[in-house]
């Protein structure tokens, strides 16, 4: 059995000791929950004061990039080293927008995946497709290719112990969601090209999340399909009340 693993990614929002208080308010309607895993991934400027924040709590910490380097002069950028050093578990990795808007690659994305593993970090990593290509029936194209690209190097090992998330771009922050049912067919896609790529068991050990619009009025049905394990959510990850009926969407 795969634990389901619900993660906020808080995107450009919140400022330390905003994040503070929605982890504190999260923590309290939460920390009965045993079965599913929870992380919050705020902006590296409040990592520090979440972390302290989550201390002895079931809430993992996660950062939203880093770059793979271990040092150097990348100015601006951040090391695996350093996220491990602060208290982080995981690390979104080649989320859309970075792709988009940062020049993100499957090359940057399998850099970094591998640099999070050799931190010890736990990697999300994202792939989807854009509204074009899901029209022109590219989706198992585009996603296979980023989900070969993203693991290329990688041993089933290191796989069997991932996160991949299923974003489509076209449901993120739009309030369209993809169906269940599709969202399922991708998921189950991705695992069926892990398990070509590496093997059985390590792709049914993978955990795959969907991402995009979801909601408390969407968790429980997208949840129930058998190749979906989790979400990770941007909007309503931002306020308590939404994100605990998110994790609690049994
Ligand atoms: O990484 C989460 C994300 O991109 C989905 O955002 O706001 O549609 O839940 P949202």
């Amino acid at each position: 059995m795969r634990k389901p693993i619900i993660a906020g990614n808080w995107k450009m929002y919140k400022t330390a000791g905003e994040g503070v208080i929605l982890v504190q308010e999260l923590n309290a309607l939460t920390n009965a929950v045993n079965d599913v895993e929870i992380v919050v991934c705020p902006p590296f400027t409040a990592l520090p004061a979440i972390a302290a924040a989550v201390a002895g709590t079931n809430i993992g910490l996660g950062a939203q990039n880093m770059h793979w380097e271990e040092k150097g002069a990348f100015t601006g950028e951040i090391a695996p080293g350093m996220l491990k050093d602060i208290g982080c578990t995981h690390v979104i990795i080649g989320h859309s927008e970075r792709r988009q808007y940062f020049a993100e690659t499957d090359q940057t994305v399998n850099n970094k995946l591998k640099a999070a593993l050799k931190a010890g970090l736990k990697p999300i990593m994202c792939v989807g497709e854009t509204l074009i290509d899901r029209e022109a029936n590219a989706t198992k194209r585009v996603v296979g290719a980023q989900v070969k690209g993203g693991l290329d190097g990688l041993s089933g090992q290191q796989v069997a112990g991932l996160v991949i998330a299923y974003e489509p771009i076209w449901a993120i922050g739009t309030g369209r969601t993809a169906s269940a049912e599709d969202a399922n067919e991708v998921c189950a896609f991705i695992r069926r090209t892990v398990a070509e790529m590496f093997d059985q068991p390590s792709a049914e050990s993978l955990r795959i999340q969907y991402g995009g619009s979801v909601k408390p009025d969407n968790v429980a049905e997208l949840m129930a399909k058998p190749d979906i394990d989790g979400a990770l959510v941007g909007g309503a990850s931002l306020e308590a009340e939404s994100f605990s009926k998110l994790v609690k969407f049994k």
